[in-house]
């Protein structure tokens, strides 16, 4: 693959970075994965707020314009003639001299930048047609979660979790309510409507979700952003989770209850099929 890295493209055996790095120290850096399908970015500008979001959060500094950006994003889709999947993102506050708890000058410290594709399988996803597994743990991530960080160690956690126990995907909760899934935003299904918590600092505003919810409203299904427990996900109809690297898929099991019929729920499907619909 060629991948960018502060300013070049390059083989991707031929990219390096600092050890100074202050993301590979700290965990201090923001990223975004923004999806491909047929060679075209899925919501480019959705993720370009928010990451310009996350680094105002952070006083962290845009080594790039957004319009270098996007030019950036669809090079990457040219140079590795990429289909279906996705290019992730990374910026990074920079390689001080050395390691260091205050954040360092930005005019002497530039942010760091690194971009690849990945290829994956996203509309003919082979898990869409079994549904997901998923457990519930607590939630023991820091509180700025609407800040899209690579500080990942606690959802890495969750999913190795969730697999030691034969499942997919946690969904943590905090105070008794879900938040969200280790890398995805969560859903429960009653009749017509879908159900999923509210924005605030808890939770990512994931890009898929804003999207899908506009698709839910205008096929005139009822959506209702508001708490939710483990057990009354247990007994709703369907369940479902979003992201850029999922876009819609099923949930049929959260802590070995089976969720409505036990099989991807319709509501869920359907939602599946105007995202991609409405992406291509
Ligand atoms: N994760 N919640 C969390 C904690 C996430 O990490 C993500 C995305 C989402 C969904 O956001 P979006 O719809 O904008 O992808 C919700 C990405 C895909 C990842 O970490 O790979």
């Amino acid at each position: 693959r060629t991948v960018y890295v502060n300013g070049e493209y390059v083989p991707e055996t031929e990219a390096k970075v600092s050890i100074f790095d202050r993301a590979f120290l700290m965990a201090d850096g923001v990223y975004e994965v923004t999806s491909v399908i047929d060679g075209k970015l899925v919501d480019f500008d959705g993720h370009a707020k928010r990451l310009e979001r996350s680094l105002s959060e952070l006083e962290m500094r845009n080594p790039v314009t957004m319009d270098e950006l996007l030019e950036i994003h669809r090079e990457l889709v040219k140079r590795n003639d990429l289909e279906e999947g996705g290019i992730y993102l990374q910026i990074t506050r920079g390689a001080p001299a050395d390691r260091d708890f205050a954040w360092p000058d930005p005019d002497e410290v530039p942010s760091g930048i690194v971009l690849f594709t990945f290829a994956k399988k996203l509309v003919e996803m082979p898990s869409i047609k079994t549904g997901i597994k998923v457990i519930s743990i607590p939630d023991e991530r820091w509180s700025r979660r609407d800040i899209k960080t690579t500080q990942l160690l606690y959802p890495s956690w969750g999913k190795m979790m969730a697999k030691k126990k034969g499942c997919d995907d946690a969904w943590m909760v905090e105070e008794g309510v879900v938040t969200e899934g280790t890398s995805n935003n969560a859903y429960i299904v009653k009749g017509n409507t879908i159900i999923t918590r509210a924005l605030s600092n808890d939770i990512l505003h994931g890009i898929t979700r804003a999207a899908v919810l506009r698709f839910a409203e205008e096929a005139q299904f009822k959506v209702e952003e508001r708490d939710f427990t483990i057990a009354e996900a247990q007994e709703a109809d369907e369940a479902f989770i979003t992201s850029a690297t999922t876009f819609v898929q099923p949930v049929v099991e959260i802590d070995g209850a089976a969720i409505g019929t036990g099989k991807p729920g319709d509501v869920s499907l359907r939602l599946r099929e105007i995202y991609i619909e409405e992406s291509l």
